[in-house]
């Protein structure tokens, strides 16, 4: 079973296929509500409001390497088996909303899994797209903004190897379910 630091992982990609140039992942938790959504929201060009329905089809896809397109039905799969759902909104040339919610307790909720590295994979392979993190969990919350941390970094890259060892450290100590 995949974990859902990897669906987000394999969803981003469509973010940055599209030209997202700001990807935005937020995390919630609330365990009074037996809830966990989670909302991957990007600036990419959109897809077509005649496509919006299609998209949590498996055998549509507008790769042309492969001729299926799991990411969004498998998520969309993921969220129902554990009492939750998947919806999408898109506006063409402004961008698409991935909400999807999940309960909590639920036994087949897939487990948080290594987020602080689906984090670094995304930031390592593309230092000029902008990630904004946020987790909030029972009232505690962190928020991990690429903006912020390029301005202190100035002309030193993000992926650079000490400073993306820096920020797993930093990570590692802030997300990961425990
Ligand atoms: N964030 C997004 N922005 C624009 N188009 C998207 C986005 N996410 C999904 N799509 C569209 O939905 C299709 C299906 O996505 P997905 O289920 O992940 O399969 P795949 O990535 O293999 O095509 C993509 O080919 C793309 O056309
Ligand atoms: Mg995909």
């Amino acid at each position: 079973m995949k974990d859902l630091a990897l669906h987000i992982l394999d969803l981003a990609q469509n973010s940055l296929r599209a030209g997202a140039r700001l990807i935005e992942i937020h995390l919630v938790e609330e365990a009074e509500k037996d809830l966990f959504r989670v909302t991957i929201a990007d600036d990419g060009k959109g897809i077509p409001a005649g496509n919006l329905e299609r998209v949590l089809d498996p055998f549509y896809t507008t790769r042309t390497t492969r001729r299926v397109g799991l990411g969004l039905p498998l998520f969309e799969a993921a969220a129902r088996r554990s009492g939750g759902g998947l919806t999408v909104t898109s506006t063409p040339g402004r961008g698409t909303r991935l909400e999807a919610t999940f309960q909590l307790r639920n036994w087949d909720r897939p487990p948080l899994g290594d987020m602080a590295e689906t984090i670094l994979t995304l930031i390592a392979a593309n230092p000029d797209v902008d990630f904004l993190y946020r987790q909030k969990r029972n009232g505690k919350e962190f928020t991990f903004d690429t903006r912020q941390i390029k301005a202190v970094l100035e002309e030193v890259p993000i992926n650079h190897p000490e400073v993306i060892g820096y920020l797993r450290r930093e990570l590692r100590d802030n997300l990961n379910e425990g």
